[in-house]
């Protein structure tokens, strides 16, 4: 491949020189088999990733999986371990000896077999952080598409404390976030809301803002505003006069919000009140409210099995219960300790699942207990 960042009429493409001589491999030949068969359409896979996933592309499975997410390593240059009562396993090493073409070369054909195996309105999210975030994100933007970008999430990292108050002067500040990226299979594809439970009383709040439109000064309540505004027109004003005066006259023996609930949640309030120079309008109570890319009212991680990088289900049970419906198929090709497959079956998905390292295989199943899985490898 070349080696500098080329112009293209539509948009920027990263090239690299690869040192990957062996980027396409036979699953057959790699010796992949079905190590238990429980006759369950959920499978785990003990393998290298990319062998995995050919394995089910020639299974049938292209266009088939809904959701992946995955979290692969960052190129962080360290060994990972799953600690238990004092006793350091091997877990995985992410060690591309710094060199970010190696790390390339491992994350790019894994994409394009990933882009395969989405369904048409399938989407898939890749938990990353500083280290290589902006090199996938351009080789996203190659594979799936830069109009299928949807987001890019930003998530606590957790725990870990700032130490550079030790220090007298830093090179760089403290990393408290992790990135994801976010990105459709096909442009088109329309998404729910994402919402999370925020409950919020109903409150009152002055009906004039001082953005000053003339046409939004007419007369309420006998008053006309010489400057700023009134924030809605004035039909729908006087529409919601209307509204609170028959709520008063008729209804006021149960409290407003009850009263708003039972005429079906639209309708809108204004009032005047003696002794205040403005009319107020009513905001109604709200259970939810709609989520943005800035997630920093959940955990990124979790200590909970310890295996290093393990990601919180809170945050797994987030992104498959907005992102996916029940019974889809999610997929995670980098599941270390089993994370997103324990929020799939709590949430009522079909999953899959791989990891090449015993240590995560071995913590998956248990995590997964008496699941129904069937385990498919080249080691037992
Ligand atoms: C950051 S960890 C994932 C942690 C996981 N999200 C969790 O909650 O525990 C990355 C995992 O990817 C696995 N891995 C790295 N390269 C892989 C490959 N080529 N094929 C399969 N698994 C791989 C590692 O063994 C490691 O368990």
């Amino acid at each position: 491949m070349p080696s500098q960042l080329k112009r293209k009429k539509s948009g920027a493409i990263l090239c690299w020189v690869s040192e990957n001589k062996n980027l396409k491999r036979d699953p057959i030949k790699d010796g992949i088999k079905i190590l238990k068969n429980s006759m369950s359409r959920n499978l785990l896979f003990h393998s290298d990733n990319l062998i995995a996933m050919n394995y089910l592309l020639q299974k049938g499975f292209e266009e088939k999986i809904d959701l992946i997410y995955i979290d692969p390593p960052f190129n962080s240059g360290e060994k990972y371990f799953h600690r238990k009562k004092n006793i350091e396993n091997p877990a995985f090493e992410d060690v591309f000896r710094g060199n970010i073409k190696e790390y390339l070369d491992m994350i790019y054909p894994r994409l394009e077999v990933m882009r395969k195996l989405i369904s048409v309105n399938g989407s898939i999210f890749i938990h990353l952080d500083w280290h290589v975030s902006h090199y996938v994100k351009v080789i996203m933007d190659e594979i799936f598409g830069y109009e299928n970008f949807r987001n890019e999430i930003i998530i606590k990292r957790g725990r870990r404390k700032n130490l550079l108050y030790q220090f007298k002067s830093i090179d760089r500040m403290h990393v408290a976030n992790d990135s994801i990226l976010w990105y459709s299979k096909s442009a088109g594809t329309k998404f729910r809301h994402p919402l999370v439970k925020n409950s919020r009383a109903s409150k009152w709040m002055g009906f004039w803002s001082n953005v000053n439109r003339p046409t939004m000064q007419y007369d309420l309540f006998g008053f006309i505003p010489e400057r700023g505004q009134w924030k809605w027109s004035e039909d729908r004003a006087k529409m919601a006069i209307q509204n609170y005066k028959l709520y008063l006259s008729k209804f006021s023996d149960i409290p407003l919000d009850q009263y708003w609930i039972q005429t079906d949640q639209n309708m809108e309030f204004i009032r005047k009140r003696p002794g205040v120079k403005y009319p107020e309008y009513w905001i109604p109570p709200k259970t939810h409210v709609i989520l943005d890319n800035l997630w920093t009212d959940i955990e990124g991680y979790c200590y909970s099995t310890g295996y290093d990088t393990e990601k919180h289900t809170q945050l797994l049970e987030r992104i498959i219960g907005q992102f996916s419906s029940a019974r889809d198929l999610v997929a995670d090709f980098f599941c270390g300790s089993g994370t997103t497959l324990v929020a799939a079956r709590k949430l009522g998905r079909k999953w899959i699942g791989c990891d090449r390292s015993s240590a995560a295989i071995h913590l998956t199943r248990r995590r997964l207990g008496d699941s129904k899985f069937s385990l498919i490898g080249s080691k037992n």
